[in-house]
């Protein structure tokens, strides 16, 4: 390992434990949250072993293949290159998807999103629902896994994102629910005469200005176009809610991931725009994040 602490001498063993506690203690160094658990994520997927396994092999030593691995990924880590893209996968919704450079790597936060349309999309009849900025694919394939009769078609502008989500549909075996379309917005399914039983997006929704106070991971690894949308982050949310009503049925919901200082405005946004009963949900954080309502038609 370079630049950082290195053991007593040349005959010391890199064992798991140690190299553990060198790792956490260089990442911590380089600010990185969560130093330990993202040292031993690190060493699980050099190791190709289950975190767990990680404290039954303590006084293992590392082969010199693991460690060139570790070498390589705690060097990158301490870049603040994003340990899902290191990695490769992200769980969302107690599912692995993966990820990489050019798509967005899901939040926790987006859970709340995928339980305000379960609530929303039934489990016993046929529906079809709509996503724009389907990013890695975890939203619509969420939808699709759990809710076995919903077809969901999704758009989004990024062609990395295409490919990624691509296999995430193969991975999660939905191909034949899921449609997934390179596009701006609504715009592919305007003229379709496609109607949907709901809406639903985690657009890009930061302020432009927000860009330097944002964590070096998010501001210099993922994809812009996944982040920021003009001087008050809702260029791409007011666009949808002006096209949504083109491709709605009467009666279909409409579901938004925001930032907690925009749910007000946007909630005024979807009233004027022909929608009922707008609410605001709140995350597992307490904040503000979801705005849910229905077309009137
Ligand atoms: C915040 S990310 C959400 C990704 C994924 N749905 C998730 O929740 O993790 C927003 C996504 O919207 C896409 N996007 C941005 N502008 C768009 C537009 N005008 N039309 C369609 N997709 C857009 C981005 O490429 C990105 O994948």
């Amino acid at each position: 390992m370079s630049s950082a602490p290195t053991p007593a001498s040349e005959t010391d063993r890199w064992t798991v434990q140690r190299i553990l506690e060198w790792t956490a203690g260089f990442l911590k160094q380089k600010g990185v949250e969560s130093p330990r658990l993202e040292a031993e994520l690190l060493l699980a997927f050099a190791r190709k072993c289950p975190r767990i396994r990680l404290y039954t092999d303590f006084t293992e030593p590392l082969s010199d293949e693991q460690r060139a691995v570790m070498r390589e990924l705690v060097q990158r880590r301490a870049k603040r290159e994003p340990l899902a893209y290191l990695v490769g996968t992200r769980e969302f919704y107690g599912r692995s998807f993966e990820v990489g450079p050019g798509v967005l790597i899901p939040r926790p936060e987006t859970e709340t999103l995928i339980d305000v349309c379960l609530e929303r999309i039934p489990s016993d009849t046929a529906s079809h629902v709509v996503e724009v900025g389907f990013g890695s694919g975890c939203i619509s394939i969420t939808l699709a896994r759990q809710r076995p009769q919903c077809h969901v078609t999704a758009t989004d502008i990024s062609s990395t994102a295409m490919s990624i989500a691509s296999r995430n549909v193969d991975r999660h075996a939905v191909k034949d629910r899921v449609v997934l379309m390179q596009g701006d917005c609504l715009e592919p399914l305007l003229n379709s005469g496609m109607r949907f039983d709901g809406l639903v997006s985690n657009p890009p929704y930061i302020r432009e200005d927000e860009r330097d106070s944002l964590q070096p991971e998010v501001a210099m690894h993922e994809p812009a176009e996944a982040l920021f949308a003009g001087t008050d982050g809702l260029d791409v949310v007011r666009r949808l809610i002006q096209q949504a009503p083109g491709i709605l049925k009467p009666g279909a919901f409409l579901a938004l991931e925001l930032d907690p200082s925009q749910c007000a405005e946007v909630t005024t946004l979807v009233s004027a725009a022909g929608f009922t009963t707008a609410r605001v949900h709140r995350d597992l954080a307490g904040l503000d994040r979801i705005v849910e309502a229905t077309f009137q038609g």
